[in-house]
């Protein structure tokens, strides 16, 4: 197991919000890091991997004390997609395992929603941001009809607890609160059983 990839990550990204820079280098330096965890895909604990028949999983991984970053584990199982949505914090996406399309949309000069160019393929071991600056809208799916995909996200809020929307087909946008999949944290604390840890 190498868990402790993601206690490292986890301070790295801690440490970047602790400096506060500008959130466009925060989002460089956070993606650089999501880049380097997603790398190899072997530290992620089965459970927070497991996939439903029902819906796509959202699974909190970890979550700043003060609550200003969460990352989470993303559970596509074949062919399952988000509604278009919007955050309101910045995010970052890494693709673990599989690959996944975002929809990218934006809003024209009249207010209306619509797709912004094409969708987008992220293949495993590559990362995109969305922020309400560089763009906020999107839907996102499973690039696989026949098997499970896992992304890796950090947001700037404990996302599971933020109110924003999402976005149907001619009808107005429609507020949620996306709670999360698990009850249990993965534990990446205990360092007596990884000599030389820090
Ligand atoms: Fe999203």
């Amino acid at each position: 197991m190498g868990i402790h990839k993601l206690r490292r990550f986890v301070g790295t990204i801690a440490e970047l919000v602790d400096h506060a820079p500008r959130e466009s280098r925060l989002i460089d330096r956070g993606l650089d890091a999501l880049r380097e965890l997603v790398r190899d895909d072997d530290w992620l604990p089965d459970a927070y991997a497991a996939p439903s028949p029902e819906r796509y999983q959202q699974y909190l991984l970890y979550a700043d004390a003060r609550q200003r970053f969460s990352v989470v584990s993303f559970v596509w199982g074949p062919g399952q997609q988000t509604p278009v949505h919007d955050h309101t914090v910045w995010g970052l996406i890494g693709v673990l395992r599989g690959a996944e399309y975002a929809q990218p949309y934006a809003h024209d000069a009249a207010g209306a929603l619509h797709p912004l160019g094409r969708e987008v393929l992220l293949q495993r071991g590559e990362v995109e941001a969305v922020s309400p600056t560089l763009g906020d809208i999107h839907r996102v799916r499973n690039a696989y009809d026949d098997r499970v995909s896992v992304s890796i996200h950090v947001y700037g809020a404990n996302i599971g607890a933020v109110r924003r929307f999402t976005y149907p087909a001619d009808a107005s946008p429609k507020p949620f609160i996306s709670g999360y999949s698990n009850d249990v944290l993965p534990n990446f604390w205990d360092l007596s059983k990884e000599p030389n840890a820090s």
